[in-house]
């Protein structure tokens, strides 16, 4: 990103330049990489592919193997494959049933009120009687110093057995309960993020603010909410999660980005370019993979120059986007981050589940989703920039969408409700197809694999506002077997 991006980065009505980046940037290098394809408008559909694939093709090839030529062939082409084709619908469609985690797992026996951490007593009363609950501790977490991958802990609180005032400023911390007897058996453990006000740093977020404010005279300042599953293609996201898709064109009016494309096969590259406006190849020229990461310059900071209150969240502390093969930050990038209780969950034997879909009793959908809700709560007429994403559910099983369509709904109920939908574009999108498994071993998986999903919802005032009238921008096409440059659906751009 150049000096002059940044400053319309920072002039809100711009801020569309944050989430084009990624995909300009695809044009800008590999636009001459191919050359415009033939069968750009033909309708290919499963069988027909099928019928021209060996057998060994059909069954076997991945990313390891080289795919049927008509699908590398170095033209422009997005085959237009059908997402609902009954033979993919067979191995594409999993498990619809929502995600629930407190079935095997200990009772959740606290909650938080405020800044106050209280036992939920008709919980106890439930799950062990009221006399059996013996008492409750707590103790706070934090990152390690100069290095974001390690955590400390306080040592454990006094105990309490009704309500205990947390600290102001306090973010993680881990909770235990004990039955009477036999006396020292945990019988509830729960992790929590929260979300301090910071009192003493208000003036140098309203400072900035006017700063920005005086300076670019922004029109209007949008939140920007991001909420990315990692590896779910569109195809996959139509499919499991039908509700969530006919909610969000039909009653939010949405965007349908439906020939998005990626800068690479995995997170690193397409979060990369996304959040730092630079593509993997370009840091590659000063920075390797044992080297810190804090040197990406990531967009966090230049929205808390502008007077942002800044959040990311991800799941995976160990093969997530920015960590996968040790690598690292030494400070955190966004001023709520927490992966500091990512870290402490994992470390915990037996709390992280079902191939991480599971923190505890909580789905790691809802415990990511509910630190997000609360930085709105805390700062409600704030602006905020945040990124939240989600490695576990989707990154090796795609049709496991479907468990959290339920939490996204509420989700964006709840953004709903409290009018903050009003004033935020709302992401919800993934960086890459699938990479593997038995779908991906398939031609329409194949196809898919290269269109991730991405979704942008606009405040209603906000689309009235903007008319693109008249001349249909012209539909792009991408080379297919490598970096894709975005193109929306210009039927839909027309609606505006
Ligand atoms: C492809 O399919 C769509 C929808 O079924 C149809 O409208 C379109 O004409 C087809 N295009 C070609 C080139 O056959
Ligand atoms: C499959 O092969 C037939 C005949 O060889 C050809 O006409 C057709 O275009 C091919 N289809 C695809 C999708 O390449
Ligand atoms: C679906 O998931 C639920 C809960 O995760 C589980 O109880 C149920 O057995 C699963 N059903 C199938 C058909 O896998
Ligand atoms: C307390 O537990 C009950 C029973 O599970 C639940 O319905 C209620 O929502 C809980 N209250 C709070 C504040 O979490
Ligand atoms: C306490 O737990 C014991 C053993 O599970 C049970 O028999 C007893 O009824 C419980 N006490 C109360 C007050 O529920
Ligand atoms: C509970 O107390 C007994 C006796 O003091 C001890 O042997 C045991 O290791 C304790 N268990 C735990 C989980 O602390
Ligand atoms: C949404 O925001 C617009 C522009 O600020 C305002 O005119 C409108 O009243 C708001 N609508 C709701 C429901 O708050
Ligand atoms: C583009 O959007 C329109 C309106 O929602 C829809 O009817 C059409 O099928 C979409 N086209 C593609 C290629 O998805």
């Amino acid at each position: 990103m150049n000096r002059m991006q940044r400053l319309k980065l920072m002039n809100g009505g711009i801020l569309l330049v944050l989430v084009f980046l990624g995909f300009t940037l695809g044009t800008y290098f590999w636009q001459n990489h191919c050359r415009r394809g033939t069968d750009l408008n033909r309708n290919h559909s499963f069988l027909d592919l099928k019928r021209n694939l060996s057998h060994r093709e059909r069954t076997e090839f991945n990313t390891k193997r080289k795919p049927p030529s008509f699908l590398t062939g170095r033209t422009c082409t997005f085959p237009n494959v059908d997402p609902f084709d009954p033979a993919i619908i067979k191995i594409a469609v999993g498990n619809k049933t929502t995600l629930r985690c407190d079935l095997d797992f200990m009772p959740e026996l606290t909650y938080i009120n405020g800044r106050n951490l209280k036992i939920n007593t008709t919980q106890v009363d439930i799950s062990l009687g009221t006399g059996n609950l013996s008492h409750c501790r707590y103790r706070y977490i934090t990152g390690g110093p100069f290095d974001y991958s390690s955590v400390e802990f306080s040592d454990w609180s006094k105990t309490f057995s009704e309500s205990v005032a947390l600290e102001e400023d306090i973010e993680f911390f881990e909770v235990e309960c004990f039955r009477r007897e036999p006396y020292n058996v945990t019988i509830s453990k729960s992790y929590f993020s929260l979300i301090p006000r910071r009192k003493h740093l208000e003036k140098l977020y309203n400072v900035r603010l006017k700063k920005r404010s005086i300076k670019y005279q922004p029109q209007e300042t949008l939140n920007i909410v991001m909420v990315g599953l990692d590896g779910l293609s569109r195809h996959q996201f139509l499919r499991a999660m039908p509700g969530m898709y006919t909610y969000l064109t039909k009653t939010l009016n949405s965007f349908d980005f439906t020939m998005h494309g990626q800068l690479g096969p995995s997170s690193l590259p397409n979060l990369l370019g996304l959040l730092s406006g630079s593509t993997l190849e370009e840091v590659s020229e000063w920075w390797d993979f044992s080297q810190p990461e804090d040197a990406f310059d990531l967009v966090f900071k230049h929205f808390e120059n502008a007077g942002y209150r800044t959040l990311f969240s991800e799941d995976d502390t160990k093969n997530g986007a920015f960590y996968w093969n040790n690598r690292k930050f030494l400070y955190p990038q966004a001023s709520f981050w927490d992966r500091p209780v990512h870290l402490a969950m994992r470390a915990d034997k037996g709390y992280i589940r079902r191939n991480g879909v599971c923190l505890g009793s909580r789905p790691i959908s809802v415990f990511q989703l509910h630190y997000l809700l609360d930085l709105i709560g805390t700062f409600p007429d704030k602006p905020a920039f945040t990124f939240t994403w989600i490695d576990k559910v989707t990154h090796d099983d795609t049709p496991n969408a479907g468990m959290i369509e339920e939490h996204l709904f509420k989700f964006y109920q709840t953004l709903t409700a409290t009018g903050y939908l009003n004033r935020t574009l709302v992401i919800l999108f993934s960086d890459h197809g699938q990479r593997w498994g038995k779908l991906r071993l398939t031609p329409n998986g194949y196809v898919d694999s290269r269109n991730p999903f991405m979704m942008l919802t606009f405040p209603p005032w906000f689309l009235k506002k903007v008319s693109v009238s008249g001349k249909q921008p012209e539909r792009e096409y991408t080379c297919f077997d490598h970096a894709f440059r975005h193109s929306s659906n210009a039927t839909r751009l027309t609606l505006l």
